[in-house]
């Protein structure tokens, strides 16, 4: 059980999680509640050497079982080094991808078998389990030509392929039904400030106390009478 809540981005290279995840914390910061925002792969220099690893073009030959293996070194590293440890201290945790990543990409998208990433994301998530998932959900063309206006250089997963980019969108339709309970399905197809406020709104109605700022500590005449 923690204090504060683990909120996690998911979805599509292209989908808008770290916008989404920037504009989240800067609002829960903005209103007084601690928060700290971080990403997976990485959140920690160990975890972050891993990510490095992990997404280089360079990096031939990985083979998809190291590749799981790889993003659960990285998420029991950042679970344990700042994840848990933030949550304990009452932060809110703001997360750009997660286990559902895993799911998505190792499961549905290199077709691992789906009990062994049960197995892994069990072991590497060590009891510490998002209360929830917000999917942005995005055509995958829309996604395409969002990546290309960034004019980045493609990470090894992007440069994976159109069938690979397709299994991973529909994992994470598959995903989004799951456990409503611990998932939103937001459409990320919008611009920025309606998908962000979506999102509000939908905070807001799983847990009402959730906006209002941290109580600032009492001044020192009050509740002394
Ligand atoms: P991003 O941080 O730019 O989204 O890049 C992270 C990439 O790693 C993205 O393509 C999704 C992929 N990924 C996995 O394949 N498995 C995982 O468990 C995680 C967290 C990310």
């Amino acid at each position: 059980m923690h204090k504060g809540l683990f909120i996690v981005f998911e979805g599509i290279d292209g989908s808008g999680t770290t916008t989404q995840c920037q504009v989240l914390t800067e609002k829960l910061a903005t209103l007084g509640h601690p928060v700290a925002q971080t990403r997976e792969p990485g959140g920690t220099p160990l975890a972050e050497a891993i990510r490095a690893l992990v997404l280089d073009p360079k990096s031939t030959g990985i083979a998809d079982l190291t590749e799981l293996l790889l993003y659960a070194a990285s998420r029991a590293q950042h679970v344990s080094e700042k994840i848990r440890p933030a949550l304990m201290q009452g932060a809110h945790v703001i997360c750009d991808r997660f286990t559902a990543s895993t799911w998505a990409y190792q499961g549905y998208g290199r077709g691992l078998d789906l009990a062994l990433i049960a197995q892994v994301t069990k072991i590497a998530e060590d009891g510490c389990e998002p209360d929830l998932t917000v999917y942005l959900q995005v055509p995958l063309a829309l996604a395409r030509t969002r990546r290309a206006k960034r004019g980045q250089v493609p990470d090894r997963l992007e440069l994976a392929g159109d069938d690979f980019q397709a299994r991973v969108a529909n994992g994470y339709q598959e995903l989004a039904k799951l456990n409503p309970d611990k998932a939103m399905a937001v459409d990320g197809s919008r611009n920025p400030n309606e998908v962000a406020t979506e999102i509000w709104n939908g905070l807001r109605e799983r847990w009402p106390e959730f906006p209002s700022p941290t109580p600032k500590a009492p001044t020192k005449n009050q509740g002394t009478r």
